[in-house]
């Protein structure tokens, strides 16, 4: 007889690794390294956070966390595992106590946990049947709150004051290799109030722009070449992601191209305009290919149209081909349609989109234009 998994809801116990999930939740980001490092939430008890010992203090300044255990280098951190998952009711002698029915625990793993840290755990509960965080975190994490969107929000305006001062020095970056444009766009998004990057600067030049996840290399961008621009920085933990394709320099951009780049500009606007509460993202998804399909060059838009972007860049909802999933205010994702011709150029146009009661409003606000200054 095949088991039937318990639902998320009726689970008895979510265990967090470093990740995005745990700062969501805790307010405490941390790298996932080789330690131990694992936060118990259940129903009926407080949360537990057990650390080593060198994090803390750390810890417990930094998360909402109160009941913070640690574990010396010099001690086995799965008897510490053990002895939590025990006086939690997961595992041992109390668990028979707590339940009388003695069904075995189903326990939500963090999605980004380290397969070395899930084997301790299932080690630990032979029995437990096992699902993973985003069951339950992902229906909380995707509807932004309002400081959420003004994080959002503000590093899309650092990401967004870069783009202007690129159209603006234009016919300088002429002569620039992408790595070098890549560098300077990363030092300019942390002068614009920005920490770091949300993810590797892209800039496809010429032929590399038809690579949709091309990043930088040595070529030297030419006057005429379309370069798509796409990058991003992060304002207290949430990032920017948005793209321009801009041609520099005085030279005609190559043929065709006007045409490519004004049917995807249409794309990246229709689907804007379909964005409302109720609307499916597959609905999103088919008003950018449709414009793209009817102008010749469905072939050529070879992703989806968007992803939503929080703590992760990527993150639900994805905008994607019969996606069902209902848009609701305050669900932020990415409208980012392109045309990718293999060996000549690509275009694609992206800015991030907040739905509101009645539409949505975007994140970037710079000129949607290939042209530059
Ligand atoms: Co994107």
């Amino acid at each position: 007889m095949d088991e039937v998994p318990p639902d998320a809801a009726a689970a008895d116990a979510l265990v967090l690794f470093p990740s995005t999930n745990l700062r969501y939740l805790t307010g405490y980001t941390e790298e996932p390294g080789e330690r131990h490092f694992l936060l118990f939430v259940t129903a009926d008890a407080d949360p537990v956070f057990l650390v080593p010992e060198l994090s803390g203090e750390q810890v417990r300044a930094e998360s909402v966390v109160d009941d913070v255990r640690t574990w010396a280098d010099d001690e086995d951190p799965v008897a510490a595992v053990e002895s939590v998952l025990a006086e939690l009711g997961l595992a041992g002698d109390d668990r028979d106590d707590r339940d009388a029915d003695d069904a075995p625990p189903h326990v939500l793993v963090d999605d980004a946990m380290h397969a070395r840290f899930t084997q301790d755990l299932r080690r630990a509960l032979p029995s437990a049947t096992w699902g993973l965080a985003s069951e339950v975190l992902a229906d909380l994490r995707v509807v932004k709150d309002d400081a959420e969107i003004a994080a959002l929000r503000r590093a899309g305006e650092a990401a967004d004051a870069v783009v202007r001062e690129l159209r603006r020095d234009g016919d300088d970056l002429v002569g620039t290799t992408e790595a070098e444009l890549a560098t300077h766009i990363e030092e300019r998004l942390v002068a614009n109030g920005g920490t770091g990057v949300s993810f590797e600067t892209i800039v496809g030049s010429g032929p590399n722009g038809a690579m949709p996840h091309h990043t930088h290399g040595d070529r030297t961008v030419e006057a005429g070449d379309p370069v798509v621009l796409d990058f991003g920085t992060r304002v207290d933990g949430y990032p920017s992601d948005q793209t321009r394709t801009l041609v520099f320099g005085d030279d005609s951009p190559p043929e065709g191209f006007r045409e490519v780049h004004r049917v995807v500009r249409e794309a990246q606007d229709a689907a804007v305009e379909a964005v409302e509460p109720g609307v499916t993202t597959g609905a999103v998804d088919a008003a950018a290919r449709e414009v793209i399909e009817e102008a010749g060059y469905g072939e050529a838009f070879i992703h989806r149209t968007g992803h939503g972007v929080g703590l992760d860049v990527h993150e639900e909802p994805y905008v994607v081909a019969d996606g069902e999933r209902e848009l609701e205010p305050g669900m932020v994702f990415s409208v980012e349609p392109g045309i990718y011709l293999s060996g000549e150029f690509g275009v694609r146009i992206e800015d991030l989109v907040v739905v509101t009661d009645d539409g949505c409003v975007r994140l970037n606000r710079t000129d949607r234009d290939w042209r530059t200054d």
